[in-house]
């Protein structure tokens, strides 16, 4: 990969020169695990070459010792509206505060991470960028912005630090003990796909429900896969056949034309089918396809002082909305297929656990389908597991650890999970597996869904585990029952007292899925509970729960 071939190359190049010790801060603030996963590479490939390297969470950093350190390199994501990840926030607030101290001794590179589908790309690691050297520090190497394909641009990223950092004298050859390790997983991997066959696909949703959620059982027999609780599945989805046939049809191309993909001829049906991103509207592919449109309203669009109308133009658009409304075109099927992005997995928070479904995993798929701009959209991925994917099919899929989103390792720690909708899936894994390793803590599950008759993701597994003690305690929210809508939050707060209780006795709490609603009103109600119950203050309980997160107590998966 190019990550590798890049430090290879970085090796020869800095070994003879290590003898000046050089220290080395590599800070990371990761949600899923991707910017955690370089920045702990890039702390290994720095120690190979002799630096002296500490790899730490931004949340583990304690902020006074930046007056002490003079190399600092920065790997953080962006996730949602252009939020830091939860493990970054304490760190960037302290940073942009009043009390971040003068840097003027600091030499730094920023490697930032994000989807340049999303407006506010990649701005946390912007944010650093820009502060860093407003305090004074001094750019070692130009921040690099990846896209959701990382591992290139962050291999030039290593690349350039190492060099510079060559020029300014090797590293020593005290290697320090790592913090956390991320284990390889098999063969398969997000480049390398496993080809998992498909032993069960069912909807979850009773007759007359708004929902279709599916319940889906892969085989990773022969995969050598493994995962724990809390971690992730790749998928890769096709696009919808309907939607491929309407774009070739608009171009009056021959779906048969061979094209070229990264060196390989396809027909170009199955490259739009199998191989390319034809929903998502980046800012990217509008300016390359510009030059092909004979269209004046096009070209205005994508003019600089039309930034806002642009970004206006692709909410809720795709690549035919395009197609149609900017033509005549003077483009090939080539040139077309160049412009687009590669298609990207799509992930779902793992549903099972392999103690208690060994060479299995299972995931919950919610169908996304709404009416926009005239037209029925469809999610990609769920869509496709929802009308096109059989049981006996093979799905290509891959495993990703996601280290924010773990039990904790004391079985006998209780633990609160909040998930309403697909957001329970993981509390099913972390259930399979606390039954199965006999774990004596309590549990506590929040679960919300529209209507208790047609929605409630897998009742009978719940009642069971309330029955044998696996789960300890069960609040529902079912949204739609009633006049007035009930959601987890309304549920935590009436079970205030003893959730502080839980809380006080160490528990650890879960929040999974909706980000932009759900979890920041789960969020608000749990500063709420415990300024309640603790008698404080709401900053108080601000830093009750700050302190929660630094001790891991409150993880969150979110989107
Ligand atoms: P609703 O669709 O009736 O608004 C899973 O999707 C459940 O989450 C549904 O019951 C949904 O309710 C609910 N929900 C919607 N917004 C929410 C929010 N801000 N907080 C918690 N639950 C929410």
């Amino acid at each position: 990969s190019g990550y590798l071939a890049a430090t290879e190359f970085a090796s020869t190049a800095v070994q003879q020169e290590a003898h000046v010790s050089k220290e080395i801060t590599i800070l990371y603030g990761s949600q899923t695990g991707n910017a955690q996963k370089l920045a702990e590479k890039t702390g290994e490939v720095l120690k190979s070459h002799g630096f002296h390297v500490h790899v730490l969470s931004m949340l583990d950093f304690k902020p006074n010792d930046l007056k002490k350190i003079d190399t600092l390199l920065v790997v953080v994501s962006t996730y949602g509206e252009g939020e830091p990840p939860d493990n970054a926030l304490s760190f960037y607030e302290f940073l942009h505060s009043k009390r971040a101290p003068k840097l003027n001794h600091l030499r730094f590179s920023v490697l930032a991470l994000g989807d340049t589908s999303y407006e506010h790309f990649c701005k946390t690691g912007k944010d650093f960028d820009q502060r860093l050297k407003e305090l004074g520090g001094e750019r070692l190497y130009e921040r690099v912005d990846c896209d959701v394909d990382y591992e290139e641009a962050a291999a030039k990223w290593l690349d350039g630090v190492l060099s510079e950092l060559n020029k300014q004298g090797g590293g020593s050859v005290t290697v320090l003990p790592q913090q956390s390790q991320v284990k390889p997983v098999s063969n398969y991997s997000r480049k390398h796909p496993f080809q998992a066959e498909v032993l069960e696909n069912i909807n979850l949703n009773g007759r007359g429900s708004n929902k279709e959620t599916r319940h889906i059982e892969l085989s990773l027999e022969g995969s050598g896969l493994v995962f724990e609780p809390g971690d992730a599945l790749g998928v890769f989805p096709k696009n919808d056949p309907e939607l491929v046939d309407l774009i070739i049809q608009e171009m009056k191309w021959n779906p048969d034309t061979p094209v070229s993909v990264e060196g390989k001829e396809e027909p170009l049906r199955e490259v739009l089918l199998s191989r390319l991103e034809i929903t998502v509207l980046t800012e990217q592919l509008l300016q390359s396809l510009v030059s092909f449109s004979r269209h004046p309203d096009f070209h205005v669009l994508l003019s600089s002082e039309q930034e806002v109308k642009r970004k206006e133009y692709m909410k809720g658009r795709d690549v035919l909305d395009v197609l149609r409304d900017f033509g005549p075109w003077d483009m090939s099927p080539d040139q077309f297929v160049s412009s687009l992005r590669k298609l990207q997995p799509r992930f779902y928070s793992i549903a099972s656990s392999l103690l208690a479904y060994p060479d299995e995993v299972h995931i919950t798929v919610g169908a996304v389908r709404y009416e926009a701009h005239g037209r029925l959209r469809k999610g990609v991925c769920s869509t496709f597991c929802a009308e096109r994917l059989h049981v006996g099919d093979q799905l290509p899929v891959f495993v990703h650890q996601n280290p924010n989103f773990k039990l904790p390792k004391d079985t006998n720690t209780p633990i609160i999970m909040v998930g309403p909708g697909t957001g329970v899936a993981p509390f099913r894994s972390f259930l399979q597996e606390r039954e199965a390793i006999g774990a004596k803590g309590k549990s506590w599950l929040f679960f919300g869904d529209q209507h208790f008759v047609t929605d409630f993701l897998y009742q009978t597994e719940w009642q069971a585990w309330l029955k044998n003690g696996v789960l300890t305690k069960m609040d529902v929210a079912f949204s739609r029952d009633t006049d007035q809508k009930v959601y987890v939050q309304h549920r935590m707060l009436e079970r205030s007292k003893e959730l502080f209780r839980w809380l006080e006795d160490g528990a650890v709490v879960y929040v999974c899925g909706d980000k932009q609603h759900m979890a920041r009103d789960v969020h608000q109600t749990l500063i709420h509970v415990i300024e309640k119950e603790g008698n404080m203050t709401s900053e108080q309980a601000e830093a009750y729960i700050a302190e929660m997160q630094k001790q891991k107590r409150y993880q969150r998966d979110v989107y």
